[in-house]
């Protein structure tokens, strides 16, 4: 079989292991013949491709970001859809699509699915938020990354006595924040998932300080404070439509200043997150996941995406993690919020 590979979406540390897991273990093992299609959905829908063999994927296991390009192009913009990806798909001579992608790309792929297209998924996304996996590879990485900026900034917040807040990733859902949170011992985790009030934050900052600590607060981008704390919080929508995210942490450091009296800074971590060398974890597993979705194309399981259950990697439907987002349980953040005071 031809096989064609597209990564799509938010880049996350861990897609150059999926691509290389699924060549070598196709090619070699099976005798497939892959194809990239360059920046996801885009190089699928203008005939975008590049050669993906052996050679090409010699090494790259280690290196984050992805050497077929990203995007967040829709396969069903204007002038696109199942008619133009069945005629470039035949174009270059490819029998099936194999999707590393998020919700977004996950749920593209189900509709293409639906029109007879035949399409495998690998889950991507660093927020980890995708349901019908234990756990997305890109997840670990991000959450070591953020874990040793907190210890950095609890070194400087213990040099001058300050309140140090840590913005991390994650607009929906607060995986991120949690176990950084808990690994950097943060005395405050604030996720989307949890309403919390400025005099609790500030309960908690007030009482590492008396037990002769510097304050760290970590929280997750899309966090909203009540509506009255913060009249930011209606953030609106960005210039593509999409909500607005970001500057929590930049909002939340005055408040929690002018409630608490202890001189507060911000950190906003960004895309650092995404960046850099993927952890062996995420390797182990993105590899393990790209393998499984080449053996998928071998048994046509076209709309299932592979997927991590416990400690074997099995295949579910899209649906599985389309249907709802996997978001911080409540008795995960208490057993957390346990720790903070
Ligand atoms: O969904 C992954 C994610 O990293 C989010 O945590 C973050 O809000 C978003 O992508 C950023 O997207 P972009 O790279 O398009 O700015």
């Amino acid at each position: 079989m031809r096989i064609g590979i597209l990564t799509s979406g938010g880049d996350a540390p861990g897609l150059n292991a999926v691509i290389r897991g699924a060549v070598l273990r196709g090619s070699v093992v099976d005798g497939h013949e892959f194809v990239g299609f360059r920046d996801g959905w885009r190089g699928l829908v203008e005939g975008d491709a590049m050669p993906l063999a052996r050679t090409q994927v010699r090494g790259i296991a280690r290196d984050g970001g992805t050497i077929l390009g990203s995007s967040r192009v829709s396969p069903y913009r204007e002038g696109a859809g199942p008619e133009v990806v069945r005629a470039v798909l035949a174009a270059h001579g490819v029998d099936a699509v194999i999707a590393v992608g998020g919700e977004g790309t996950l749920a593209a792929a189900r509709r293409l699915v639906d029109e007879g297209i035949p399409i495998v998924g690998v889950p991507k996304t660093i927020d980890n938020d995708l349901d019908g996996t234990d756990v997305t590879f890109g997840f670990d990485t991000a959450v070591q990354i953020a874990t040793d900026a907190m210890d950095r900034l609890r070194t400087t917040g213990d040099s001058h006595g300050r309140c140090m807040v840590a913005e991390v990733m994650g607009r929906h859902v607060g995986w991120i924040a949690l176990h950084s949170g808990i690994a950097a011992g943060a005395h405050a985790i604030l996720v989307p998932e949890r309403r919390t009030t400025i005099e609790q934050i500030a309960a908690w900052v007030t009482s590492a300080r008396e037990r002769g600590r510097a304050p760290l607060v970590v929280v997750a981008e899309g966090f909203l404070l009540d509506q009255a704390d913060d009249p930011h919080s209606e953030r609106g929508l960005d210039a593509f439509g999409r909500p607005r995210l970001g500057g929590i942490g930049e909002r939340i450091a005055p408040r929690i200043e002018a409630a608490t009296g202890i001189e507060t800074r911000a950190a906003t971590l960004g895309h650092v997150q995404r960046g850099g060398v993927p952890t062996a974890f995420d390797r182990v597993l993105a590899t393990r996941l790209g393998q499984a979705a080449s053996d998928m194309v071998g048994r046509a399981e076209w709309g299932r995406m592979a997927s991590l259950r416990g400690t074997e990697i099995t295949s579910v439907p899209f649906a599985a993690a389309l249907d709802a987002l996997k978001t911080v349980p409540e008795h995960r953040y208490d057993e957390a919020a346990a720790l903070f005071g």
